[in-house]
């Protein structure tokens, strides 16, 4: 019942609000994001807020669902109103937002928010931004430092036994085998790596089988993971024969 009032209550709302504000002068403030010293005064900040919460009262409608929703985008308006103002939040208060924030998501969607993915050409720009460190990569690679989603990767599961290509010598391997063939003319060394861990099946190593590595390595890991996991597999520059 409250369910399905909540958008016609919320639109009338939102058009209230509006205008409220442009009545009171204030509209553009908060729309638009800017800021003058003038809407940002102390007396004028009070007027505002005076609006807002005459906009978003807290006894809306006798209901208290909605009253607290207003309560909730009261908070957010105000916030938005002293950064558009100029207001730098501390340390302490960012972490509280994202604390906040966190328990609010469920984990999937946080997970979402911070994995890497598998577009490729996205992910080959966000690695620009970080730089990998191949022995947090050899513990992600081992299973000895988690994934994002709290579990064990597992590559080196695979790629120390007979079911994957060896770890020792990748590097070398993806230079000297991997990147002369024709289809890989364009790669670098850290395009092959990535595109091997984030789409395995896009190509398939010569003697081994085919849907065997996992494809969901881009939901399992952030950037900077990635980045850790591929300055491992770099610092793999093992000669061919001493790896046989
Ligand atoms: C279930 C087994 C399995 C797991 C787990 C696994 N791999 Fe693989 N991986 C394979 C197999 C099989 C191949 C060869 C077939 C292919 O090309 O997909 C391969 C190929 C590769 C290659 C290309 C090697 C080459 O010589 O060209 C890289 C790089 C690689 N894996 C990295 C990883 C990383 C990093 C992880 C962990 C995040 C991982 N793998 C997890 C089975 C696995």
């Amino acid at each position: 019942m409250q369910n399905r009032r909540r958008p016609l209550s919320y639109r009338f709302v939102v058009g209230l609000l509006l205008a409220v504000m442009v009545t009171s002068g204030s509209f553009w403030v908060l729309a638009q994001g800017e800021t003058s010293a003038d809407a940002c005064e102390p007396d004028n900040l009070a007027l505002q807020i005076e609006s807002l919460q005459a906009a978003l009262p807290a006894d809306f409608e006798g209901d208290t669902d909605l009253a607290l929703g207003n309560l909730f985008r009261l908070a957010n308006i105000y916030q938005q109103l002293a950064i558009n103002c100029g207001y730098e939040p501390t340390e302490l208060e960012i972490n509280a937002l994202i604390g906040n924030t966190l328990s609010l998501a469920d984990v999937g969607t946080i997970l979402a928010a911070n994995a890497v993915g598998d577009d490729m050409d996205a992910v080959l720009a966000d690695l620009d931004s970080v730089t990998g460190d191949s022995f947090t990569g050899q513990l992600l690679y081992n299973g000895m430092e988690p994934a994002l989603d709290g579990s064990a990767l597992g590559c080196s599961g695979c790629h120390e036994g007979e079911a994957a290509p060896p770890t020792e010598g990748t590097w070398t391997r993806v230079d000297e085998e991997r990147l002369v063939l024709s289809q890989f003319e364009d790669y670098s060394d850290v395009h092959y790596l990535v595109e091997s861990i984030l789409h395995p099946n896009d190509y398939i190593v010569e003697g081994y089988t085919a849907n065997l590595m996992p494809t969901n390595f881009g939901q399992r890991m952030d950037v900077q993971q990635l980045a850790d996991l591929v300055a491992y597999l770099m610092s793999q520059d093992q000669l061919p024969e001493d790896t046989e």
